[in-house]
């Protein structure tokens, strides 16, 4: 069996056996790519011909169920081939999308390594999926415990969900340890590697490394280094093979017309380098008020972030979010992760000398 037949013998059988909607703009397709679009009659769709509301952009026509255009934009951007990229309604779907396919309810189980981002437990229960954990090392800068995941990913384990860099912990998991779990596990689970933070790290995403390793799922998002949380513009970048099935399970139209003027705009050269400069500030920012925040007394320890966040380990996490509320600034309690954890989001240079002067005293 090839690599990418065996990842489709984890995809939910009655998932491969189902014929996938085929929507008015997917049948028309070859027409729409015509030179000539505007000399076709559009009625096809049970769409309302105008926009009666005369609202600019004209918003009466379904989107493409793909815009071929953005597809081909996020695939330069992340370095691979546009066959290789579904776009989501922020890479939130991604992962649903990937539970509904590759989980049957009842029955199949995702692996996290916690503490990690919560919405993979939420996205598993809504499935009906099991969900086994196996923690990061916290001794070890929250490390991956390879030697136990490979240990508890019995048959039912579909999906391994990485988050790198970690949210909420901020660090990067190790390159190598990932790839080396991601072929120790080929034919026996996905490992989808969350990197929704990775714009802020400086190292390569494990995009690339998909070609040669199929059961590998990275999920990258516009909602971050690129501020269009509000757009709600994810990516997941897969095997073809891969993308083609998800195709089946996502709603016909994921991408609203406005959500994609929006992203074309952010994926311009302009729109590149302004994104660029306003990393790099964060970056900036980031060791700024990490070294700020180390000296002050009711902090005992400041996690290596390579995120836009930080996570800060302080005397009293509720007395610190107390002060933060009180003082109009508001950051996240992540005591139920890592004990008197707040979990600080780096804002601009004014937004952290407000997180500095509430916690100097707190
Ligand atoms: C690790 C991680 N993955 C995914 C997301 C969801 O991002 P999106 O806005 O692309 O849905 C978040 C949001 O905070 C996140 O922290």
């Amino acid at each position: 069996m090839t690599a990418i037949e065996q990842v489709l013998t984890l995809v939910r059988p009655d998932i491969l056996a189902l014929t996938a909607y085929s929507s008015a703009r997917k049948e028309s397709k070859g027409w729409r790519a015509s030179p000539e679009p505007s000399r076709w009659v559009w009625l096809d769709a049970n769409e309302n011909p105008e926009t009666p509301s005369a609202h600019k952009p004209l918003l009466n026509r379904y989107p493409e169920p793909q815009p071929a255009d953005l597809v081909a934009q996020l695939a330069a951007l992340y370095g691979v081939a546009p066959a290789q990229v579904l776009v989501t309604r922020g890479s939130d779907e991604g992962l649903d999308l990937l539970l509904r396919t590759f989980c049957r309810a009842g029955q199949d189980a995702i692996l996290i390594t916690p503490p990690t981002y919560g919405m993979y437990v939420v996205a598993a229960g809504i499935q009906g999926a099991r969900t086994v954990a196996v923690p990061l090392v916290r001794e070890q800068n929250f490390a991956l415990n390879a030697t136990a995941i490979l240990k508890a990913v019995t048959p039912e384990v579909k999906l391994v969900f990485l988050c790198s860099p970690n949210n909420p912990t901020g660090g990067l998991l190790a390159r190598d340890a990932v790839l080396s779990l991601v072929n120790s596990l080929a034919g026996r689970a996905v490992v989808v590697v969350d990197e929704a933070y990775v714009d802020f790290s400086g190292q390569p995403s494990l995009a690339t490394a998909i070609a040669a390793h199929p059961n590998l799922v990275v999920l990258r998002t516009l909602s971050k280094a690129y501020g269009l949380a509000g757009a709600r513009v994810g990516t997941t970048i897969a095997d073809p093979v891969v993308i083609a099935v998800l195709q089946k399970v996502i709603a016909p139209y994921p991408v609203p017309t406005p959500v994609l003027s929006a992203a074309l705009a952010a994926l311009t050269p302009a729109g590149l380098a302004a994104a660029h400069e306003s990393a790099a500030m964060l970056v900036t920012e980031r060791t700024r008020l990490a070294a700020a925040l180390a000296k002050l007394p009711a902090v005992r320890r400041v996690w290596p972030s390579d995120a836009n966040f930080l996570l800060v380990e302080v005397a009293d996490s509720t007395k610190a979010m107390a002060a933060g509320r009180a003082a109009g600034v508001i950051w996240r309690d992540r005591s139920k992760d890592v004990p008197n954890s707040i979990r600080i989001t780096v804002g601009t240079a004014e937004e952290n000398n407000s997180t500095l002067e509430v916690l100097s005293r707190a």
